[in-house]
């Protein structure tokens, strides 16, 4: 089977006022100048999903960092799957380190989080990611992998299920993992997709993220297994983020 389309997906996390959408259209122009070999998409914080979808740039889909596990209810100050559809997204992320750390998010919340945007008919992108202290102690294989079979919900598919590997020791440090460790765990990570959903495991997009920038997407966007990216801090100006989605100018 072929390797799926890639996909360059930005995370602006807790950034970004109303102003920011001028930097979608940026994105949005560059794309149509110059093309894009691989998906696009930008995850903003709430508050802005509405403004950026308003926008109803071509080239650039809008999806959400998080999302509560309940359709509805009495959940204060929370945002349903529902609700984000409805404003037009198709993706939604679930897990992010930082959610996983600063929520105490379980790989059980997580899968009951995956499970609402799968049924809401969205794509889930689920993301693990081995600490440094798990990588110190030759864990990081484990850690993933186990993070993939217990976050992944029992009923998804191939079509709503995307994996982002994120080393939470990567994110935001300026730090990256070598070439060959992103392939071997990538290459785990497709390991327990094939076991768990048979050959159309290949298809699924396994994103690697943490410190992703224009002057090493094309190294790591290279790797076997690594099918796009999930950006952070070069996702917030649309000129460091095209200089990522360029790099599968040359990768195809
Ligand atoms: P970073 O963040 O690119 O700023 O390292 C990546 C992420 O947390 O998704």
């Amino acid at each position: 089977m072929t390797a799926p389309k890639a996909l360059v997906a930005g995370n602006w996390k807790m950034n970004g006022l109303k102003s920011a959408a001028a930097e979608i259209t940026k994105l949005n122009d560059l794309i149509d100048d110059n093309g894009a070999m691989c998906d696009v998409l930008i995850c903003p914080s709430f508050t802005l999903i509405s403004t950026l979808c308003d926008l109803n740039a071509d080239h650039v889909a809008i999806g959400a960092q998080d999302c509560h596990a309940n359709a509805s209810g009495a959940h204060t100050g929370d945002i349903s799957a529902a609700m984000i559809k409805d404003l037009g997204c198709g993706h939604i992320i679930v897990g992010h380190s930082e959610r996983r750390a600063d929520h105490g998010e379980s790989n059980d919340t997580v899968k009951a989080k995956a499970i609402a945007v799968q049924k809401s008919g969205l794509m889930a992108i689920i993301c693990v990611g081995e600490t440094i202290e798990e990588r110190k102690a030759g864990e990081a294989l484990n850690v993933v992998t186990n993070q993939v079979r217990a976050s992944i919900p029992g009923d998804a598919v191939i079509e709503n299920t995307i994996i982002a590997y994120e080393p939470v020791w990567a994110i935001g440090s300026g730090l990256t993992p070598t070439a060959a460790d992103v392939e071997e765990v990538h290459k785990a990570v497709r390991d327990v997709l094939i076991e768990r959903f048979g050959v159309g495991g290949s298809q699924i997009n396994i994103l690697y993220g943490g410190s992703v920038k224009a002057s090493n997407a094309h190294e790591l966007m290279s790797v076997p297994n690594v099918n796009g990216a999930l950006v952070g801090g070069a996702s917030l100006k649309a000129d460091d983020f095209y200089g990522i989605i360029s790099a599968y100018d040359q990768i195809g």
